[in-house]
């Protein structure tokens, strides 16, 4: 009997799996042990048309010296690479060696900088010699994303700043060096968007935006808009367009479609208030409220005075997907009613780790995926309208798609989500979501916390989902993080590689092909040439 009963306790366990207690969670903000050398695994149903790196970054050492950052977002950056061909996976993991972290290991500890939140211990103030020794301090910490950049990468935050990144070495070798100046006679840059979007209909020329501050009383804000070329390895930037401002405003991410430039107005850089002239400047202490609408900027008339949208207010961080329809422009926006970069859990490390405070969905603070129709012609011409997309009280971001569908009309977004299990901000689920038919395929198990999902295509396919979704994922209960591959379609997951460490919260992924699948996009069967082709007709109006 007792062994009979053992059996029926073990039950639910055999049929579930262990239970959501959020076991390991810590580990997502708990500094990382020593490098990784590049260590393959064969993995024998990775598909053989997949050759290249998959690069991932993030945040991975979050004290120094007796000091420990109150943020997540102020860690210490490192780069996870997963090189994938020809039966196996290789892993390395080394820390990005920026001016931000070395100069911090030769101090000894966290040193000068602005930082989004503080330190514990506070540090001690600027020397009265150097009073503004953080603004004058490297703020080069881009680990959020990266961009392609001829045979490298452009390793990027919400700074003008962009770094050079060798995707051989995982080296970063300084500044990028632009040729020109973001800066003007009478406007300062002040910083810009850690997700430049690649032009719809080219293959490689980005569309980045920056603020742009008046530092003469006859001029005011504006937002200039630039391009780059990422094939060639260009060092010039060519100026696209203007547009006028309210204040010097700050984005996250932007939409652009082939015609035209989306700003979702809802974030201003203000002063930071008394505060930030008798303690050291925090990030968190500048952004402000500044609703203005969605402004949206035409690319093919860059004279024409700049549209406004109005609608209820929100804020912004990241956008799936922007393009244009027979009646307008359709922009599917993860939206915040409040301020995303304030004290909450997802900021700040204290809140991150403490499950009550971050379990508690009271209150309107809760973001929601939106379609946002903006009305250029037709009936409702100048109005705009919107639906949720993503399920009432879940939080979503991440947002991934098909890259060849950037631009066009689309259907599926793959993306993160939290309280999965309508409880816990920890339970965690990949969401592949049909915005076509409105159908939804997880990928989840309790006590695992994957990172943003990216989808790779298969060259020369026609099917939006033919391919795979890669990611690092922690289990907790092991204490150790894997990387995932998923088949497109079906979301059955075709391999989960153990990688022998954990890997703290990362940001965002891209693939970069080598090898086989490199030479086959450049010789024509690149995806997005063959999608365009395959979709025009059907989507394009
Ligand atoms: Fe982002």
């Amino acid at each position: 009997m007792l062994r009979l009963g053992a059996v029926a306790c073990l039950l639910p366990l055999l049929v579930l799996g262990e239970p959501q207690t959020d076991a390991g969670w810590g580990l997502l903000a708990k500094s990382c042990g020593a490098e990784v050398p590049r260590t393959c695994t064969p993995t024998k149903d990775l598909p053989s048309w997949v050759d290249g790196s998959f690069i991932i970054a993030g945040p991975a050492k979050f004290e120094m010296g007796g000091l420990a950052f109150k943020s997540l977002f102020d860690g210490y950056g490192r780069t996870n690479r997963f090189e994938m061909r020809k039966g196996e996976v290789c892993y390395t993991s080394v820390w990005l060696n920026t001016s931000y972290y070395l100069a911090a290991e030769k101090l000894g500890k966290i040193g000068p900088g602005v930082l989004f939140e503080g330190t514990i211990p506070e540090r001690p103030a600027c020397p009265l010699l150097d009073p503004i020794c953080d603004l004058q301090a490297p703020m080069d910490n881009n680990w959020v994303n990266s961009v392609p950049m001829g045979n490298e990468a452009l390793i990027l935050t919400d700074a003008p700043l962009m770094l050079r990144f060798n995707l051989e070495t995982l080296a970063v070798s300084g500044e990028y060096p632009w040729e020109d100046s973001l800066d003007e006679k009478y406007h300062k840059a002040t910083s810009g968007s850690a997700h430049p979007v690649l032009l719809p209909g080219t293959k490689s020329t980005y569309i980045e935006i920056v603020p742009m501050l008046s530092i003469v009383p006859w001029s005011s804000a504006k937002v200039n808009i630039y391009s780059f070329d990422s094939k060639s390895g260009s060092k010039k930037r060519t100026h696209v367009a203007s547009a006028p401002m309210p204040s010097v405003m700050y984005w996250h991410s932007f939409g652009v479609t082939a015609n035209h430039v989306v700003l979702p107005v809802n974030l201003k850089m203000g002063l930071g208030g008394i505060s930030s002239l008798t303690h050291r400047p925090h990030m968190l202490d500048h952004f402000e409220d500044s609703w203005d609408g969605i402004h949206v900027v035409d690319l093919k008339n860059t004279s024409a005075p700049v549209q406004k949208f109005d609608t209820d207010k929100f804020f912004h961080v990241h956008i799936a997907n922007t393009f244009e329809n027979a009646t307008g422009i359709v922009m599917d926006i993860g939206t915040d009613p409040a301020i995303p970069f304030r004290d909450g859990p997802a900021l700040t490390t204290a809140k991150f780790l403490n499950k009550t405070l971050r379990d508690d969905r009271t209150g309107s603070l809760f973001p929601q995926l939106r379609r946002y129709h903006l009305h250029l012609a037709g009936a409702q011409k100048g109005s705009v309208t919107y639906e949720a997309l993503s399920v009432p009280g879940r939080m979503t971001d991440f947002f991934k798609i098909n890259p060849a569908f950037n631009g066009i009309k689309y259907c599926f977004i793959y993306m993160s989500e939290w309280f999965h299990d309508d409880k816990a901000y920890a339970s965690m689920a990949i969401l592949k979501q049909d915005v076509c038919k409105g159908t939804k395929t997880y990928y989840h198990s309790n006590n695992t916390y994957p990172g943003e999902p990216t989808f790779i295509a298969k060259p020369g396919s026609t099917e939006e989902d033919d391919g795979i979704v890669v990611f690092p994922s922690l289990d907790g209960d092991k204490g150790e993080s894997s990387y995932v591959i998923l088949d497109g379609k079906t979301f059955n997951e075709i391999a989960s590689v153990p990688l022998g460490v954990h890997i703290p919260f990362t940001a965002h992924g891209l693939f970069f092909p080598t090898g086989e699948m490199a030479s086959a996009l450049s010789s024509g069967s690149d995806p997005a040439e063959v999608l365009r082709k395959a979709t025009d007709a059907a989507y394009l109006v």
